[in-house]
């Protein structure tokens, strides 16, 4: 990962880039950005230059925004205007990704703060560019950023050193979740997925892992899963992970979809829509990454997370339409459409949870349903629950960390098309509004967590078609900065 260091100077003769703000409104609206004051850039020719450049390069100082000047045989050699909009969090977090993308064929660059930058701006800063500068390659061959290191200049470093931990720790889980949901799923079966989550809890006190076998699964009752999996050479697993920080007193059970592969099964999926389903398991993918980044952070609160993997496969031992599964506890569902495989993992999951751990609070991630992205487009994910307060909070944690979701109903004239005439649910009514559907039948194993339950249908946001600000093309690692955020907010 690119290594970012606080100095408080002298610049290094490379590159610099400043940052530049839009005028403000008592300016007048055509007055060109500017740049703030008490920059710790000791040359004051250096500043009155950029001072000049602004206007002369009509930049308007907008986050993202960025201007290069080149200053042959002098120093520094490049200077670099970066818009930082607001001055907040969310502006910096955009400048520190173009400035990642822009200076790109350099090696290090040096990036300049007022005095008065807030903690939260040393933080987007460092998210941005560290986000921006991923790159998932199975192999050595091919363009690698040069970006090596970034020196942050501030007044006053020793403020700052918290944040850029949080920051680099953020970014290294984000990365993770991205590195798992990139991979090929010729690599990528639950068994390989299991396997990775022990080797990063390996020898880490307070984090245990447990991984179940299809035989525990199966005397257990997990049926939702072993449905599932049971189409593959490679077997189903539930791997149980749990963060336990001496003195917590909030416990939260996290749930992440780990389909290692979607095929549809019997219901198969048209060539398109097959296309990009090794990330089917980008909720597990997230949910591992949060957790270990709580570690990694210290939170004091405690974390089980679950993680049903399956490879949803075709073959002559797969599960059926019209097959009755019966999920952990008892309830039992009519699959419809083999298709529909995400929720059947998860009710086990959601049932055990709630039957055997108990937490205070409940949540699922998963890559649902195709219809998030028709509600809510590329970006946004489907948040759902029944607490108007745990809703409200997880989607305050979600904004603040640069992520999107919306709040979706979960509407009671819905509830009866759930209904089967031989089993207590349908795992697929063909009612349209596929994303509430499945929130609505996930609902019915929440149990007496019911009022304390969040689900996020992440199936869009949860891949980006090209490089978007702090997004690379492929997996986004969606979720983590969310959760890592919210469980920063809970104790
Ligand atoms: N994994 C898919 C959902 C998905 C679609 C994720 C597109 C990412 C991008 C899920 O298992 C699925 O197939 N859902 C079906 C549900 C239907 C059969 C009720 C869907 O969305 O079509
Ligand atoms: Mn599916
Ligand atoms: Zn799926």
């Amino acid at each position: 990962m690119l290594a970012i260091r606080l100095v408080s100077g002298p610049a290094r003769p490379d590159s610099l880039a400043l940052p530049i703000r839009p005028a403000s409104a008592a300016e007048g609206g055509d007055a060109p950005a500017a740049l703030p004051v008490g920059l710790p850039v000791p040359d004051d020719d250096v500043l009155a230059e950029a001072a000049a450049l602004a206007p002369a390069a009509r930049a308007t100082g907008r986050a993202g925004e960025v201007h290069m000047h080149l200053r042959p045989g002098r120093t520094p050699g490049r200077l670099l205007l970066a818009g930082i909009g607001a001055g907040d969090e969310a502006g910096w977090r955009a400048a520190g990704a173009a400035l990642a993308r822009t200076a790109g064929g350099e090696t290090h660059l040096t990036v300049g703060l007022p005095d008065d930058a807030p903690a939260e701006a040393v933080r987007g800063l460092v998210e941005g560019l560290l986000l921006a500068s991923y790159r998932f390659r199975l192999t050595e061959a091919g363009e690698r950023p040069a970006l090596a290191g970034v020196d942050v200049l501030v007044t006053d470093p020793s403020r700052y050193a918290g944040v850029v931990t949080t920051a680099e720790v953020t970014a290294r889980m984000t990365h993770l979740a991205r590195d798992l949901t990139n991979t090929p799923s010729s690599v990528k079966n639950p068994q390989w997925f299991a396997e990775q989550v022990e080797a990063a809890v390996a020898d880490q006190p307070d984090l245990h892992v447990r991984v179940r076998q299809p035989d525990e699964l199966a005397a257990e009752g997990f049926g939702g899963i072993l449905a599932v999996g049971g189409g593959s050479a490679s077997g189903p697993r539930l791997v149980e992970l749990d963060w336990r920080p001496a003195g917590a007193r909030t416990h939260v059970v996290l749930v992440g979809k780990g389909i290692t592969f979607d095929t549809g099964g019997i219901s198969i999926k048209p060539v398109a829509a097959m296309k990009l389903m090794r990330k089917d398991m980008a909720g597990a993918a997230a949910v591992v990454a949060a957790t270990l980044g709580a570690a990694a952070l210290g939170l004091p609160v405690r974390v089980t997370t679950l993680v049903p993997l399956a490879e949803n496969a075709v073959s002559g031992s797969a599960f059926r339409p019209g097959d009755v599964v019966t999920h952990y506890g008892g309830i039992t569902s009519e699959t419809t459409n083999s298709d529909a495989e995400g929720r059947l993992v998860l009710a086990d999951a959601l049932a055990y949870a709630v039957a055997e751990l108990k937490p205070d609070l409940l949540l699922d991630l998963a890559t649902l349903t195709g219809a998030n992205a028709v509600a809510l487009g590329k970006r946004t994910g489907a948040l759902y629950s029944d607490n108007d307060e745990l809703a409200a909070d997880l989607l305050t944690a979600i904004d603040a960390a640069g992520e999107a979701a919306w709040r979706m109903p979960l509407p009671a004239d819905y509830v009866e098309h759930l209904g089967s005439e031989v089993a207590d649910l349908y795992s697929a009514p063909n009612q349209g509004a596929g994303s509430v559907l499945a929130a609505l039948y996930l609902r019915e194993f929440t149990g007496d967590l019911r009022g304390r339950w969040l689900h996020i249908d992440m199936s869009a946001p949860s891949w980006a078609d090209g490089d978007a600000a702090e997004l690379a093309r492929g997996a986004t690692g969606w979720g983590v900065r969310g959760l890592l955020r919210w469980l920063g907010t809970l104790d």
